[in-house]
């Protein structure tokens, strides 16, 4: 008998790790692999000093905390290179590869990323060197025959952003001096516009499991992912899943999310680079209960079956069929897709869930039809909006998590 503890890295969110803690206690686990018996216990991780030298505690740590806390980054790093604790996500993969890095690299791989610039700061380093390496060596540049280049309306963007900070879109000349000039020293984007699209696309990934959802960014955050699902043709889905998939097995990231605007019916990826991606109860609602299950699903796979962090990238492998002459783009997606599924070892994932884990989707219908989720909902709309729209959510909500509900019955319970 083996026991794993999954350990939940987290800042002021209750919502999710409530209700993944809850899925697991309700499910009971008792998954058999490799020939043992192994059971789950979630802890939320404290922050306190460390030997560097000190065993983990943890199987596995999902991490919602380490992209603006340092100790906890430093602590993951630490898992990853010494301890090989099981991460979602590897820190390295992203701290070394941000959004800049994404683009760069899945335009290698023949992606349809719109066109992309990046342009010197507008204020150069704090460092003394700056001024006079800046007179040698730094060009005078001319931003409108870039902008130009590109052609309105554009998007100036961090080249390693994160939540729309410092995004602007940029529709004449005079934005585009007011978005550089209050950049500051903060390295920018320049990137072409996709506007008056079909559809924004989403698609949310944890190991080999996606949901693609219908995202409407003009709305209020709160209301931003469309409940609607097979809102794509089936060939437009296939794509999206596949690209989010392909992405994150390239970089090794097992939680992310990938946005695709999808125009004239070609889709674009334009942000894909999104670890541990916001999964909370007030923005995804009637995708929260696939999440969390899927989450669950995945970390005990993981845990269980010893599943390994990789170490290396195989990028040499996506480039080959990049290279590869003849393939038309959808061979080459699929092509890269076979790649993907191996590393996340699909088949097995599948068989196993199917085996072991086959009344999770069911206990997962309970607990969120259940009055103990209810009052999750309620507590947290509680503590995210103001008073006086505590009714207005509490309702709102509960409307549409009936509504998952109705469908999830009708269909495959909370994966439906
Ligand atoms: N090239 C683009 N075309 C159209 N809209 C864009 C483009 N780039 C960014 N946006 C809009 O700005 C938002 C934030 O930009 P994004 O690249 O997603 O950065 P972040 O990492 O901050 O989320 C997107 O959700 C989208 O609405
Ligand atoms: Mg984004």
């Amino acid at each position: 008998m083996a026991n794993h503890v999954i350990g939940l890295l987290l800042g002021m969110e209750d919502d999710w790790p409530a209700a993944f803690e809850s899925l697991v206690r309700r499910a009971n686990l008792r998954v058999r692999a490799g020939g043992d018996e192994h059971t789950f216990d979630v802890r939320r991780v404290e922050i306190e000093p460390f030997r560097l030298r000190a065993d983990p505690t943890h199987d596995l740590v999902i991490d919602r905390l380490a992209w603006w806390y340092q100790l906890p980054r430093e602590w993951l790093k630490k898992l990853a290179m010494l301890n090989e604790v099981y991460l979602l996500n590897d820190p390295f993969t992203f701290q070394s590869m941000e959004k800049h890095t994404a683009y760069c690299a899945m335009m290698r791989l023949g992606m349809n990323i719109p066109e992309t610039w990046m342009l010197p700061t507008k204020v150069g380093p704090d460092n003394e060197r700056f001024a006079e390496t800046a007179r040698r060596y730094n060009r005078l540049f001319d931003l409108d025959a870039i902008a130009d280049r590109i052609g309105y309306p554009l998007f100036m963007k961090p080249f390693d952003g994160g939540g729309w900070v410092g995004v602007t879109q940029v529709d004449s000349r005079a934005q585009l001096h007011a978005a550089y000039d209050a950049s500051g020293q903060r390295l920018m984007h320049l990137q072409q516009a996709v506007l008056d699209y079909d559809v924004f696309v989403r698609g949310l990934s944890i190991g080999p499991q996606t949901r693609i959802m219908r995202y409407r960014p003009e709305r209020p955050q709160h209301d931003r992912y469309d409940t609607a699902q097979g809102f794509l043709d089936d060939d437009m889905n296939t794509e999206m899943v596949m690209t989010g998939r392909v992405i994150n097995a390239f970089f090794r990231w097992e939680f992310n999310s990938c946005e695709c605007i999808v125009k004239h019916g070609v889709a674009s990826p334009i942000d894909f680079a999104n670890a541990c991606p916001d999964v909370s109860l007030t923005s995804l609602h009637a995708h929260f209960p696939w999440a969390i299950t899927a989450l669950v699903k995945w970390s005990i796979f993981c845990a269980a079956t010893g599943r390994r962090m990789a170490l290396d990238m195989d990028k040499r492998r996506y480039f080959e069929i990049a290279d590869r002459p003849g393939l038309d783009p959808r061979e080459r997606l699929e092509a890269y897709f076979a790649l993907s599924e191996a590393y996340f070892e699909t088949e097995r994932f599948e068989a196993f869930c199917a085996t072991e884990l086959r009344h999770v989707d069911e206990v997962a219908f309970e607990y969120f039809t259940s009055p103990a989720f209810d009052e999750l909902l309620v507590a947290t709309v509680l503590a995210t909006f103001r008073p006086h729209e505590h009714e207005h959510f509490v309702a709102h909500y509960r409307r549409l998590m009936a509504h998952w509900a109705t469908d999830a019955a009708g269909g495959s319970a909370a994966t439906g």
